[in-house]
């Protein structure tokens, strides 16, 4: 199994796994992206290619590729190993069943059912006709690994029990259901699209209904998704995103659709960079997956006043992010998917002439030919919201300019109903302030403490590099031990045993490309020297008050003795930084 994870680390490395996942930018030897495992605004998430890990500032999680998958995907290291195997063309071998995990299991249960899926499509000379006339070539087929669920009611669980599942494991992927006659197929005679996590593993299946099918009506929904499973969670699943990530990230687009047909000829036409909702609503956590590869998100749901509402919640959702949002107008109401079938050019200058959601909304109302005030009611209750949600003050008060010359009246009112729906949106503020409580507990650390880290961590990095001064450093470690005591300082590797990897990447981080390492740690020592004397001060004159309250005076005259020295110890520290220009 070793052998396996170093063959896999060997083929990968650091900055193409989590690039895959994050849109990285460069920041020195070093790159930075925001941390996909905590909400932030500013990047404290670094990847370093030398040291082949990552490491996070703000929640301190670090390590290695498989540490990183395992986090993002929330699985487990077996399968994070698959998949890191997977993309790197290394086989593993002895690959147990038993051995495996649970959720590796039911990962198994769910590929053998696409494999099922995709044979009976290539005995299925009616459901592969009707693909071939929406427009589906076959290497789509092949890459989407679309397939068909026979018209019956066991196939895919007697096939699935041949194989040595259990009820149970079938079960939990939601492929059968239980009834008191046992169980049967939840899918049939359906058109299968497997859906894909993040990571291109299949969690999921989303079928829809063949035109052929004879299915009772309360059967006949057109299409039926796969339920919440312990592998699939709608919350965070998008329909194409694994596909979508590389072209996202370096357009930095996406494009979001409805349907799964529509993603399908989307990404056949090219815009890879297509997902899809497929029918289940759209989440803040779609939106932060999207968020981490692309700023601009142009929706392109159907046009009629239906989709118009049902959007609207995202959209509000995804300005309050700070996306970009447009609106992609196609013609004549066709979706997306019957639009590429005839015609996918237009469909790509739709996207490329897609408007911003504010100037959309403002034409599509004018367009409707209102009187004056009906048509400042429209925008009162259509636009108004969506520039309340805007993250940007800046582009805020762009757009309540564009609205005020668009209705010809003041930017006063515009500005007062802006200032109402703001308070109205209660949830928003609350989030925000759960958020800098959050980073408060995080900073909790004596100041003392985290200047010792950082000074500590600058040492280990630099024992680590081949040209380190030695001289320099070792006069450090004499300066910090008198700081701190020598006991303490001995004990310093084992209490960060577990953090000593964090700190040197911070080290690094902050630390490399600079010329003058010595005259960091000389500062950083400084500011550690004046820090403890501080606590040591206050801890003084508590003691000095308990004393006072016995009423002790020869303690009182020791004590006041400590805080004169610690006193002057600290106006020399201070004679010090000032000479160096040290305070601000
Ligand atoms: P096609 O006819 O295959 O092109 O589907 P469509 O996308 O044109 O269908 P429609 O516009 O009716 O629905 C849009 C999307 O909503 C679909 O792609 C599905 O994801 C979803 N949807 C439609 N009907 C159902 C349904 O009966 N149940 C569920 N769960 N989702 C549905
Ligand atoms: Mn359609």
């Amino acid at each position: 199994m070793s052998s396996t994870v170093e063959q896999v680390k060997s083929k990968l490395n650091i900055v193409d796994v989590v690039g895959s996942y994050l849109k990285l930018d460069k920041a020195g030897s070093n790159l930075k992206a925001r941390c996909p495992f905590h909400n932030e605004k500013t990047p404290s998430f670094f990847v370093s290619p030398s040291r082949d890990s990552f490491h996070c500032f703000g929640c301190n999680k670090g390590g290695d590729i498989f540490e990183f998958v395992k986090e993002v995907e929330g699985i487990e290291f077996v399968d994070a190993l698959k998949i890191l195997a997977e993309k790197a063309g290394v086989k593993l071998i002895n690959e147990d069943r038993s051995q495996k995990s649970e959720k590796g299991r039911l990962i198994s249960v769910v590929e053998n059912a696409v494999r099922f899926y995709r044979g009976e499509l290539k005995k299925n000379i009616a459901a592969k006709e009707y693909l071939t006339k929406r427009g589906l070539t076959d290497d789509t087929i092949e890459a989407f690994k679309i397939g068909v669920a026979p018209d019956s009611w066991r196939d895919i669980y007697d096939y699935l029990k041949k194989l040595q599942f259990t009820d149970s494991e079938i079960e939990r992927t939601g492929l059968v259901i239980r009834s008191p006659k046992g169980f049967y197929d939840r899918f049939r005679n359906r058109i299968m699209f497997p859906i894909n996590n993040v990571s291109g593993v299949t969690v999921g299946f989303s079928g829809r209904i063949l035109p052929t099918s004879n299915q009772m009506p309360h059967e006949a929904a057109k299409y039926i998704n796969s339920p919440q499973t312990d592998l699939y969670d709608k919350s965070k699943v998008l329909f194409g995103f694994d596909r979508g990530r590389v072209l996202m990230r370096s357009l930095d687009t996406c494009v979001l659709v409805e349907g799964q047909m529509d993603l399908i000829m989307s990404h056949q036409a090219g815009h890879l960079n297509t997902v899809a909702v497929s029918g289940t609503a759209l989440t803040d956590e779609h939106l932060r997956n999207i968020k981490r590869l692309a700023s601009k998100l142009i929706l392109a749901f159907d046009g009629d006043q239906a989709g118009f509402k049902a959007s609207q919640r995202g959209i509000n959702m995804a300005l309050s992010e700070g996306f970009d949002v447009r609106i992609a107008k196609l013609p004549n109401d066709v979706d997306p998917a019957d639009l590429i079938l005839g015609d996918p050019h237009t469909w790509s200058e739709s996207l490329k002439n897609a408007k911003h959601i504010i100037d959309f909304c403002l034409e599509v109302i004018e367009a409707r030919g209102y009187d004056s005030r009906k048509f400042k009611m429209e925008v009162q209750n259509l636009v108004l919201p969506y520039i309340a949600s805007l993250k940007s003050n800046i582009e805020q008060a762009h757009f309540v300019n564009v609205v005020s010359r668009r209705l010809g009246i003041d930017e006063g009112p515009i500005w007062s109903e802006l200032k109402k729906l703001s308070t109205e949106n209660i949830g928003a503020t609350t989030k925000t302030v759960e958020n800098s409580t959050e980073k408060q507990e995080v900073i909790k650390t004596s100041r003392a403490e985290s200047l010792l880290k950082r000074i500590y961590g600058i040492i280990l990095w630099q024992n680590e590099i081949d040209n380190v001064d030695v001289k320099m450093i070792s006069e450090v470690i004499d300066k910090l031990k008198t700081i701190v005591g020598d006991g303490r300082y001995m004990m310093l590797d084992s209490i960060w045993q577990n953090s000593k990897d964090g700190l040197i990447f911070e080290a690094e981080v902050t630390n490399s490309g600079s010329d003058d390492i010595a005259g960091t740690l000389a500062a950083l020592i400084t500011d550690l020297e004046e820090e403890t004397l501080k606590e040591s001060l206050n801890n003084t004159i508590i003691k000095l008050k308990k004393a006072e309250q016995r009423e002790d005076d020869s303690e009182i005259e020791k004590i006041l003795k400590e805080c004169q020295l610690i006193g002057e110890n600290l106006s020399r520290i201070k004679q010090i930084k000032i000479s160096n220009n040290t305070y601000a």
